[in-house]
């Protein structure tokens, strides 16, 4: 060992210990353990589950300031945001045309000059508001890891394989009755330095746009039967069940078509009581953020 790191390991020895950290420090989340988080996660699910018993309305919004969420802890806003008057914001904000979006983008197994590997599936659902009337005309995009749970992103650097035939981004337009289609690859479950051994359920991202850019909203589509779920703090963060339930897509068999996909179902609503959960951005990103490789 060359002399000067040497001396320069030894002198680090000496330097006094640093001061605690404060609690739910990101520095401090490799050191966490599962069993640390999922303690603190079931002790919010059970404060939560008392409050209903004691009249408490359920909630179906997510919390922002939800501590096992760790990476969360100091980017989620702590007072209220500056209100802006949305329609002076659409005089510079950009706009997408109705004819930009072709067909061939909700096929995000056609993009390259191969076959990505994995399971091939099919995404389709219905956008609605809360009377259960569908929205048309509605741009829908999605954003995933692929079957390895690897993101094409240089902020994703764990050790899973890029697929050179899936990039994993696909857009498409609702048709007259709402509807939206994707053929995809089933996302993998992959890490995330949330603490030790935290892993992500398999999800897909979506974002909804209405008629201008200032109405988008964001949230994700998990996999029925996930194990994952209970122990994944960004799902987690959603603390009524009915509410989670609803970011869960259905395996619907007559979507399945034969020797080629498997079909899952996932209705989008977004009004009302039965609302799909979303990730607010007029309050923050409670979720997942764009700014994350893919939390
Ligand atoms: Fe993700």
């Amino acid at each position: 060992m060359p002399e000067d790191i040497t001396a320069e390991l030894e002198s680090e020895e000496l330097v006094p210990p640093a001061e605690p950290k404060a609690a739910h420090q990101p520095l401090d989340k490799a050191i966490e353990s599962q069993a640390d988080l999922s303690a603190e996660i079931n002790a919010i699910g059970e404060a939560y589950q008392q409050a209903l018993k004691d009249g408490a309305q359920p909630e179906t919004q997510p919390r922002l300031d939800y501590p096992p969420y760790r990476s969360s802890i100091l980017r989620h806003p702590t007072k209220s945001l500056q209100h802006a008057d949305p329609e002076t914001i659409e005089l510079y904000s950009p706009a997408f045309g109705h004819q930009d979006v072709h067909a061939l983008e909700s096929d995000l197994t056609i993009q390259h000059n191969g076959e990505p590997l994995g399971e091939r599936i099919i995404v389709s659902g219905k956008v609605l508001d809360g009377e259960g009337r569908p929205v048309a005309g509605q741009l829908v995009e999605i954003w995933q890891a692929n079957s390895s749970g690897r993101y094409i992103h240089k902020r994703d650097q764990h050790p899973a394989p890029i697929d050179p035939n899936f990039t994993g981004i696909g857009r498409c337009i609702t048709g007259p009755d709402g509807s939206y289609r994707f053929v995809t690859i089933k996302p993998g479950a992959y890490p995330w330095k949330n603490h030790l051994n935290a892993w992500r359920p398999a999800h897909i991202h979506f974002s909804l746009f209405g008629t201008e850019f200032t109405q988008r909203i964001i949230t994700q589509m998990y996999f029925p039967g996930d194990q994952l779920f209970p122990l994944d703090p960004i799902y987690q963060t959603i603390v009524d069940q009915d509410a989670r339930d609803r970011l869960v897509a259905t395996y619907d068999h007559s979507l399945t078509e034969p020797e080629w996909a498997l079909g899952y179902n996932w209705d989008i609503v977004l009004t009302g009581p039965k609302r799909t959960w979303t990730e607010n951005e007029a309050f923050g990103t409670a979720g997942d953020s764009s700014d994350e490789a893919g939390e």
